[in-house]
C-alpha cells in the first residue's frame, strides 16, 4: 500500500519525506486554505520535496472551468495529479483530463456506484471519504472493501485513496483490505509509528547496556 500525507504544511511534509516512508501527498481547498498560501506556490514547493504524485484540487463546479484549471495545475510539475470533486461535471471533466494524459483523482466519493463511475471515466484515484462516513455512524472502512471488490471484479486500473484516515485503524484496515493508497494526515502517521512496547523494551535495552558497560 502506498502512503501518502493528507496536508499542505510544508513543514510536515518535510519531517514525513525525512522518514523515508512517503509515496506522495494529497491536498484539498481547506488544507491549502490553511496553508495561507495560493495554491499555486504551495503545490509547486511540495513538488520540490516529494518526489511522487501530488493532488492540486480544483475549484470550479463546472466542467470547462475544472478541465481549465487542471490544465493549469498540471502544468505546474508532472507529478500533479488534478482532483475533482464527485459530481457530474467532475466526470465530464475527469473524461476529458484523463483523456489528455493528465492524472484525476475524483474525490468526495461516499458510495460504492460512485466509485465505480469514477473508475469508469477514467479517474487515476478515486477518493473515498472513511473518516467522514463514520462521523455519520455508517461504515467507512465496509465501503473500501466494496469498492476495492468492485474494481477487481472488472479489472479497473483506477487506485483506491483511502480519505478522511483519522485513526491507525483506519490504516491498518485499508492494507487489509487491499487499498492501493492511504492518504494520512501527520498526526495519523506519528501514532501508527509509535508502540508503548517499542519504547519500554529500548529504555531496557538501553538500560542493561548502560549498567553492564559500567564495570
Ligand atoms: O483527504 C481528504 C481529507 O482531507 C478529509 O479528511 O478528516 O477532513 O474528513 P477529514
Amino acid at each position: 500500500m502506498k502512503i501518502f500525507i493528507d496536508t499542505a504544511n510544508i513543514t510536515e511534509i518535510r519531517e514525513a519525506q525525512s522518514w523515508g516512508i512517503i509515496d506522495g501527498v494529497t491536498t484539498n481547498p481547506s488544507l491549502v486554505a490553511k496553508s495561507g498560501r495560493s495554491l499555486e506556490s504551495v503545490i509547486k514547493e511540495i513538488c520540490t520535496i516529494v518526489d511522487g504524485p501530488i493532488s492540486a484540487e480544483v475549484v470550479s463546479v463546472d466542467a470547462p472551468g475544472m478541465v481549465e484549471e487542471g490544465e493549469q495545475l498540471a502544468a505546474i510539475h508532472p507529478n500533479v495529479v488534478v482532483k475533482v470533486p464527485m459530481i457530474p461535471a467532475g466526470l465530464q471533466a475527469t473524461k476529458i483530463l484523463s483523456g489528455r494524459g493528465i492524472p484525476v483523482n475524483v474525490t468526495l466519493i461516499f458510495s460504492p456506484a460512485q466509485a465505480l463511475l469514477a473508475a469508469k471515466a477514467g479517474a487515476t484515484y478515486a477518493s473515498p471519504f472513511v473518516g467522514r462516513l463514520d462521523d455519520i455512524a455508517e461504515d467507512g472502512m465496509g465501503l473500501i472493501a466494496q469498492i476495492v471488490r468492485i474494481y477487481k471484479n472488472y479489472d479497473f486500473p483506477t487506485q483506491v485513496l483511502v480519505a478522511s484516515v483519522r485513526t491507525p485503524i483506519h490504516f491498518v484496515r485499508a492494507a487489509e483490505l487491499g487499498a492501493h493508497v492511504a492518504t494520512c494526515p501527520s498526526s495519523v502517521l506519528q501514532q501508527i509509528m509509535k508502540h508503548p512496547l517499542t519504547d519500554i523494551g529500548l529504555e531496557r535495552f538501553l538500560a542493561d547496556y548502560h549498567k553492564a558497560t559500567q564495570h
